[in-house]
């Protein structure tokens, strides 16, 4: 791979251990991609931060990088972490593993990492423009980012964010070239995709029939950003997708006259497949846990919560969680959606969320969710059933 001199400095270690260890994380993963070169990264987003994850090796790791005087040279972000990092106590966690948690933020905070945890960084701030180079981790944001944003990242590892984040620099490979963009095979949809959980459904459906290609989705499906980034998550969990182009919604697919696949390739989504993958992902029967937020809730998307909950109570055997970035927690605060839901007897998280959080020793039996993500991990993250249905039900779920 291509380096210039200054890369070549850094990598010699000229300008210190932790510069020196970032290059040779992004070297040794160019050379083994054949990348040709480093290119400039405009943000970072960095996954393992949750204790749960990670556990005391990747603590470690992360204090050893740190004190070497790793510093980010681009904007950087986090995935969200094991807890509410202020309301813990509230969900259950143990105080053994806070401490913990709060140590692993603690590290990302002396490189210079700002310290929201969350998988929507692009409703926070962390939002980059069309055609810019980016080095992303979390799944979900992976794919709202390269699809919807336009921008270009690979699903880096945690450890290969950082590094890039610390070089303020990504090998040019995989989604970073125009020529790994295009979509390879066409899927069109006969339903009607009008809500959160039905983009969700849809984009589980497309991301398993994908089998790892780009694909080009045609059909009527809601563009909000709260079903565009359902469908991302659910696209990047069951396919591994990092990119997928929408007909007239995507960033990519708007500003082509013709958006077209490079194979002929062609499959079908209609009502079966779509019954099918809920009868897959969704268990029945009582619940108690609905948890809503996967990825992070919008602001919209808490005070549709609170409209729904207002005057009403949350059975007293069920838990009604949300979950949302901080930012996004602050501004519902201010506008009274969180007291309408606390009210109510929900509570709404930040940082964090019904994946990475410890929940697993709460005992809960069966979550009911609107995200196919959410469905999909919950049996293994916290064992438990997973009802997957849409936002209204699951209200009326809670509210019994
Ligand atoms: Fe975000 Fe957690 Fe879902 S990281 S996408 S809320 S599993």
């Amino acid at each position: 791979m291509y380096l210039t001199k200054e890369e070549e400095r850094a990598l010699s270690g000229e300008y210190g251990a932790a510069l020196q260890k970032a290059y040779e994380i992004l070297v040794a993963l160019g050379e083994v991609m054949d990348a040709e070169r480093l290119v400039p990264i405009k943000s970072a987003q960095i996954a393992g931060v949750s204790y749960k994850n990670i556990g005391d090796a990747g603590l470690e790791l992360l204090n050893d990088f740190a004190s070497m005087g790793a510093k980010v040279k681009a904007l950087s972000t986090l995935n969200p972490a094991g807890m509410d990092l202020e309301r813990w106590r509230e969900m259950g966690i143990e105080e053994k593993f806070a401490r913990k948690q709060l140590e692993i933020i603690q590290a990302f905070r002396r490189m210079g990492v700002r310290t929201t945890c969350t998988c929507t960084p692009y409703l926070i701030g962390n939002k980059p423009e069309f055609g810019s180079h980016v080095a992303w981790s979390e799944s979900s944001a992976v794919a709202f980012a390269n699809s919807i944003l336009g921008a270009r990242t690979n699903r880096e590892g945690g450890i290969s964010a950082l590094a890039a984040a610390v070089a303020g620099k990504t090998p040019l490979m995989g989604f970073h070239l125009p020529e790994n963009r295009a979509p390879k095979i066409e899927v069109q949809v006969k339903v009607v995709v009008d809500s959160v959980m039905k983009a969700s459904l849809l984009g589980y459906v497309v991301g398993e029939l994908s089998s790892g290609e780009v694909p080009l989705v045609k059909g009527r499906i809601c563009a909000s950003i709260e079903c565009l980034k359902a469908f991302s998550a659910a696209a990047a969990t069951s396919g591994g997708l990092a990119l997928f182009h929408i007909e007239g919604v995507t960033a990519e697919a708007l500003k082509r006259k013709k958006i077209t696949t490079t194979h002929k390739e062609r499959v079908q989504v209609d009502e079966e497949e779509i019954r099918q993958c809920l009868e897959r992902l969704s268990a029945r029967g009582e619940v108690d846990l609905v948890a809503i937020g996967c990825p992070h809730c919008t602001l919209e998307e808490i005070l549709e919560l609170a409209r729904a909950l207002k005057g009403r109570r949350v059975r007293r055997d069920c838990r009604f969680w949300v979950f949302t970035s901080r930012e996004v927690y602050s501004k519902a605060a201010e506008k009274g959606y969180v007291k309408i839901i606390e009210e109510a007897g929900g509570m709404v998280f930040s940082d964090t969320c019904m994946v990475v959080a410890p929940l697993d020793s709460l005992g809960i039996k069966r979550v009911a969710t609107n995200s196919a993500k959410a469905a999909h991990y919950v049996p293994s993250t916290i064992g438990a059933e997973a009802v997957l249905t849409e936002t209204t039900s699951c209200i009326e779920m809670a509210l019994g």
